[in-house]
């Protein structure tokens, strides 16, 4: 039996009235959907006009997303701030703070050569618990931010690990226990940069500088109320992730960045909750090839030449952006291209999503527009090699651990996604579903082997961008990609260029399986715990989260 609930009725015309109203400027102005600020129409991404705010820049003077060179040790603290993102406005955030030097950092980018060493103290001033996680870095349990270890208002967390991985733009966010999607989208996060022998190689082959010609953007889907981010998911946002109808880069609304006739460098990350992008560079109508030269885990082997690439919350996208035969006066747009969302979930008894956003998930928007201001005298080409990235070998073919992911019971109170972990036995495979409880353990795997994990995300599903804590991953096949993702698979394993590297997440279209190598391989004494979860970050709260242990 199937019975239209008033929710799913609303939520079906509700987008239909979205669509006809040609823009969401009539339906902000209306005001009858929600409370907002009188100056939303001006926020909307979907129009070019408003691409009129210059792009915060990292600076090494401090400020929001400065740079950040980490003295022998430092305090960070987590608090409420404000700032004005939105003219007229002050908006409170939450914030990573950081002063050194005579200097106040704003959620610092904190720039460390490999080898150096974190000694930080978090002091957690907000007004509920807390712990930062180190995404994509290889620490011990104890460093890596587990909600175990979570703080409480005035408390503080001392950090100490060196560092372990190659160069990478890595980055950190609050990990808190079933309350990490709601601290991030106030505001907490930012980026983690490592740097080595290969990353100064490139950046003087190509004469880039961090911060001017090889910029940090991080993109962040958000939603306002009155000039203040509003977290205020429902129990439909709760279920497919929450979100945001303004975007922000570097904390900067509708961006433009002043560029000259030469190579740029964007490392990308998508630090929303829960939003796709389908990046694309383009002049007027002209789709304009750009090359990706990095991911999650640092430098490919070799550069790759792209038209799109999707990029799912937690990953990153090193690209460099080719402007060298730019002319004064051209204006290009960095842009989320329409894709389908392929949320399905009321295919298997979920109910249609009823979002509060009006920037539905697979919507065109531009996220960061460039303005060719002169040329310049610029000789440097794109090195043909990057890095060595030596595969993964020794993992028995047929031993490896699947993992796949359950919609949540249409009849459960407590709605929440699971991960299914399935053993092969010699008895036949085996199979568990599990949602994050803080003190079970169902993955276990030995120190110093390398595994194979197939990951399926079945039919009739949505998207899961997968995560792994302690170790950087090899993906080594793909199948069942859908065409739109499909278009940029570049082997005869289906992989994309930006699974060439190592990566920490690994997104998961419906209908989608992924087998990827990871070397259980670390120097850390005694039992490690870490976590695999979606980072859609609604699902993690909700328990798409499994502990695994490294003994
Ligand atoms: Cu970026 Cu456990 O997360
Ligand atoms: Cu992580
Ligand atoms: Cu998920």
């Amino acid at each position: 039996m199937k019975v239209i609930s008033r929710r799913q009725f609303m939520g079906t015309a509700g987008v239909a009235g979205w669509a006809a109203s040609r823009g969401v400027s009539r339906l902000f102005a209306a005001g009858s959907l929600r409370q907002s600020g009188p100056t939303y129409p001006q926020l909307e991404p979907t129009r070019a006009i408003n691409f009129t705010r210059p792009l915060r820049l990292p600076s090494t003077d401090g400020g929001m997303f400065g740079i950040f060179q980490p003295p022998d040790s430092f305090e960070i603290t987590a608090r409420m701030s404000m700032a004005e993102l939105v003219p007229g406005a002050v908006t409170p955030l939450w914030n990573f703070e950081v002063e050194s030097a005579g200097k106040r950092f704003m959620n610092p980018i904190i720039r460390i050569p490999r080898n150096g060493r974190i000694r930080a103290k978090l002091k957690n001033e907000l007004l509920e618990h807390s712990i930062i996680h180190w995404h994509g870095l290889n620490v011990d349990w104890r460093n890596d931010g587990h909600p175990m270890y979570e703080i409480g208002p005035g408390g503080t967390y001392d950090y100490d690990f060196p560092i372990l991985n190659r160069a990478g733009t890595y980055w950190y966010h609050p990990h808190a226990h079933g309350n990490s999607g709601m601290q991030v989208n106030l505001g907490l996060a930012s980026f983690f940069i490592v740097e080595d022998d290969e990353e100064i190689q490139l950046r003087n082959a190509l004469d880039l500088t961090l911060g001017q010609t090889d910029i940090p953007l991080i993109l962040q889907d958000r939603r306002f109320n009155e000039g203040a981010f509003s977290y205020d998911p429902n129990e439909e946002d709760l279920l497919s992730g929450f979100l945001g109808d303004v975007i922000l880069v570097n904390g900067t609304v509708n961006p433009f960045l002043d560029v000259q006739s030469r190579i740029y460098r964007f490392r990308i990350l998508n630090g929303s909750n829960s939003r796709n992008y389908r990046l694309a560079l383009t002049n007027g109508s002209n789709p304009v090839p750009f090359t990706i030269i990095g991911n999650d885990g640092g430098l490919l082997d070799r550069p790759y030449p792209a038209s799109q690439v999707f990029l799912a919350p937690a990953e990153r996208v090193d690209v460099l952006i080719d402007l060298r035969s730019a002319r004064d006066g051209d204006v290009y747009f960095l842009e989320s291209r329409d894709f389908d969302p392929m949320h399905r979930e009321h295919d298997h008894g979920v109910p249609t999503r009823t979002r509060v956003s009006f920037l539905p998930d697979g919507f065109q928007f531009f996220v960061l527009k460039l303005n060719v201001k002169g040329t310049t005298a610029y000789d440097k080409s794109i090195p043909q090699r990057l890095s060595e990235i030596i595969p993964i070998s020794g993992m028995s073919d047929s031993a490896g651990k699947v993992f796949s992911f359950e919609a949540p019971d249409l009849h459960d109170d407590y709605r929440t996604w699971k991960i299914r972990v399935c053993d092969p036995t010699p008895e036949g495979t085996f199979c568990v579903e599990h949602s994050f409880e803080m003190d079970s353990f169902p993955v276990v795997v030995q120190k110093g082997t390398p595994q194979l994990w197939q990951m399926v995300n079945e039919n009739f599903s949505m998207p899961h961008p997968m995560h792994l804590h302690g170790f950087q991953f090899q993906v080594l096949q793909r199948s069942g990609t859908p065409a739109q993702a499909a278009v940029s698979v570049i082997d005869g394993q289906g992989r994309l260029a930006t699974d060439k590297g190592w990566k920490d997440t690994v997104n998961l279209w419906p209908g989608e399986s992924v087998r990827v190598g990871v070397d259980f391989s670390h120097p850390f004494t005694g039992e490690q715990n870490y976590l695999y979860h979606c980072h859609i970050l609604e699902h993690q709260d909700k328990g798409m989260m499994i502990n695994y242990k490294v003994v």
